[in-house]
C-alpha cells in the first residue's frame, strides 16, 4: 500500500482527483468504481469543475457504484443514487445509461447481482476504484466477517454502521438495515484503488487497515493484498500509524525519483 500523508483533506482530494483526471486523459473510456459518503465529496467537486471547465469529458466513461440500500427508491433523499446525482452525475457529461448501481429493488436479486458483475467484466473491468471506509473497516457495505472473496450481494448492516448512519434519517423515517454491495473480491479486481480517510474518527480504522493483520474481521485490511492501492490520509486519520515517519520519508523519496524522471 502506498501511504500518502497529506497536509489536510483538501490536499488529499486534490491528489486523488488529479490521479483520476490523469487516467481519464490516458483512457477516455475509463471504467470508474465510485463510493458514497462524506469522504469523496472533495474529489467529486474537482471532477465536476474540471468537466465544466472543458478540461475533460466523461462522455465515454462508465461508472459502477459500490453499494445501495435495499428497497430505497432511486429518488429517496438518502439513496446513493440521489447522492451520486447531486454530487457528481448532474455536474458532468456522462450519459445516464453508462451509470450502474448494484440492483437494490425488485426480485431476482442474486441473478441481477451476477449480471452487474458480468457488466463490469464486459467493459473490461474497473480501472480505478474510489474507496472510503467505515469505522469498523467496512468497504462498500462489506461488514466485518464478509468473505475476502465475496461478490456483489445483499448484506445485513451491523449495529455500528446503522448507528453511524442514523443521523441521516428523520425520526419518522425507516432506516434500511440491508444493502446490496460489491463484494471484497469484486473490489480487489479493480486495477487501481484510491482509498481516502479523514478525521480522528477514522484513525483506529486506518491503523487496522494499514498495519493490522489481514482479516475478514476488518475488511479494509484485504487491501494489503492488492498491488496498487494509494491510501490518502489527513494528519488526524494517520495519527495512530506506528510507521508514520517512514511513510512520509518514503513519499518524499518517491517524489524525488518521479521528479528525476526515473519512474
Ligand atoms: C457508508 C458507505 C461506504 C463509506 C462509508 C464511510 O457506509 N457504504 O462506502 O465508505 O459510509 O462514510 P463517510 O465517508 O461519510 O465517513
Amino acid at each position: 500500500m502506498q501511504i500518502v500523508l497529506c497536509r489536510d483533506a483538501e490536499e488529499a482530494a486534490e491528489l486523488v482527483a488529479a490521479r483520476i483526471l490523469c487516467r481519464l486523459r490516458e483512457k477516455p473510456e475509463l471504467v470508474l468504481g465510485l463510493a458514497t459518503g462524506s469522504t469523496p465529496l472533495g474529489v467529486y467537486r474537482r471532477l465536476r469543475e474540471a468537466c465544466q471547465r472543458g478540461e475533460v469529458s466523461f462522455a465515454r466513461v462508465h461508472t459502477f457504484n459500490l453499494d445501495e440500500y435495499l428497497d430505497l427508491p432511486a429518488d429517496h433523499p438518502q439513496s446513493y443514487r440521489t447522492f451520486m446525482r447531486q454530487h457528481l452525475f448532474e455536474g458532468i457529461d456522462i450519459p445516464p445509461d453508462q451509470v450502474y448501481f448494484p440492483p437494490s429493488e425488485g426480485n431476482d436479486l442474486r441473478a441481477r447481482c451476477a449480471a452487474f458483475e458480468r457488466r463490469i467484466a464486459e467493459l473490461g473491468g474497473i480501472d480505478v476504484q474510489l474507496l472510503g471506509m467505515g469505522r469498523n473497516g467496512h468497504i462498500g457495505f462489506n461488514e466485518p466477517t464478509s468473505s475476502l472473496a465475496s461478490r456483489t450481494r445483499v448484506k445485513t448492516l451491523t449495529d455500528k454502521t446503522l448507528r453511524d448512519n442514523a443521523r441521516f434519517y428523520g425520526p419518522d423515517e425507516t432506516q434500511p438495515v440491508l444493502a446490496v454491495t460489491m463484494g471484497i473480491g469484486t473490489i480487489m479486481e479493480a486495477r487501481e484503488i484510491l482509498l481516502q480517510a479523514y478525521g480522528s474518527a477514522k484513525a483506529e480504522a486506518v491503523r487496522e487497515a494499514v498495519e493490522g493483520p489481514v482479516s475478514s474481521y476488518f475488511p479494509a485490511s484485504a487491501l494489503q493484498l492488492h498491488p496498487r492501492v494509494g491510501a490518502y490520509l489527513d494528519p488526524d486519520a494517520a495519527s495512530l500509524l506506528g510507521m508514520r515517519d517512514y511513510y512520509g520519508r518514503a513519499r518524499a523519496l518517491q517524489q524525488q525519483l518521479e521528479a528525476d524522471g526515473r519512474l
